[in-house]
């Protein structure tokens, strides 16, 4: 089995670039999904307060018998819980349901603008960091006005910022600063939740390499410099998803998935999400 590629965060912490997201995967599915994500060989696993499944996710860590400091553990702070107070509890609560001392990142899973309480619940952040709960920050779903504003107010840099990223949202914009600012770009919903599947384009370069559709997304993001963590709930796929060690695109290649941009979001928008 071979090892997933990890990328140096500005942190100086490293992070697997490729992991298991588990959105709408029950607490109890988490359990068995998570499991077999670790015998496959995952090592990261993406989890939110708002996903439920904290405590599945834990409880298969705990299971797997592997050294916690073998497994990157990302979840996210809800909306409902931004604010500096608020924020310090929600960690003590996702920790307790992770059964964990730490997790590896922590990010504001919206900035929610409508409520304007990102800066706070950043600063919260920031003493969790050096407090040693949450061994890196970052946040999620900030566009460029939220993270100027953010970087401007305050001391830490975010390591990610999660996004909206696939074939149809490439989002070259938000790419270019966070590569100007040291952030490490995070692609959530990497399959488009299955929309990319019939792309004739990606479906020629599939036969070209003799990969899956998914493998070939999934490849281009880790080309590009991106983490990814597409979900699956389904053995042969947390496989399949797992196995794109072996090739590389080539540029004329990757230079193709990039005429597939539709700026076409498949979730919702983060100014007006709350
Ligand atoms: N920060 C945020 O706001 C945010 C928002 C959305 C998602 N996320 C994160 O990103 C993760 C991934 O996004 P997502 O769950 O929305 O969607 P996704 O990974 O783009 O797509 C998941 C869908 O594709 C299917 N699938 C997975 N691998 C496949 C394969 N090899 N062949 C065919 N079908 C395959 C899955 O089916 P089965 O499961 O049935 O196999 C599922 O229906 C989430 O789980 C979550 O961790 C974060």
């Amino acid at each position: 089995m071979e090892a997933t590629p990890t990328l140096i965060l500005n942190d100086g912490k490293r992070m697997p670039q490729l992991g298991l997201g588990v959105w709408q995967v029950s607490d109890e599915e988490a359990v068995d999904v998570v499991r077999d994500a670790l015998n496959a060989g995952y090592r990261a696993v993406d989890t939110a307060a708002i996903y439920g499944n904290e405590a599945g996710v834990g409880q298969a860590i705990r299971e797997s018998g592997l050294p916690r400091a073998e497994v990157f553990v990302t979840t996210k702070i809800w909306n409902t819980d931004q604010g500096y107070d608020q924020a310090l509890r929600a960690m003590e609560t996702s920790l307790k349901r992770l059964g964990m001392d730490y997790v590896d990142l922590y990010l504001i899973h919206w900035p929610t603008p409508s409520q304007d309480r990102y800066l706070d619940t950043w600063r919260a952040l920031e003493r969790l960091r050096a407090e040693g709960m949450a061994r890196s920050i970052g946040v999620s779903n900030f566009k460029i006005p939220h993270l100027e504003r953010l970087l401007a107010a305050s001391e830490v840099v975010p390591a990610v910022n999660q996004i909206e990223l696939h074939p149809y949202l490439q989002q070259p914009e938000m790419r270019a600063f966070h590569a100007a600012h040291g952030i490490a770009t995070e692609s959530w919903s990497p399959l488009a939740k299955g929309q990319i599947f019939g792309d004739p384009v990606i479906g020629e370069l599939a036969a070209k390499y003799g990969k899956s559709p998914a493998q070939i997304v999934i490849r281009w993001n880790l080309d590009s410099g991106q983490i990814v963590i597409p979900k699956s709930v389904t053995p042969s796929r947390l496989r399949e998803n797992l196995a794109v060690m072996d090739f590389r695109l080539e540029p004329d290649d990757l230079a193709r998935l990039t005429t597939l941009d539709q700026s076409r979001r498949v979730g919702p928008d983060p100014d007006t999400f709350s």
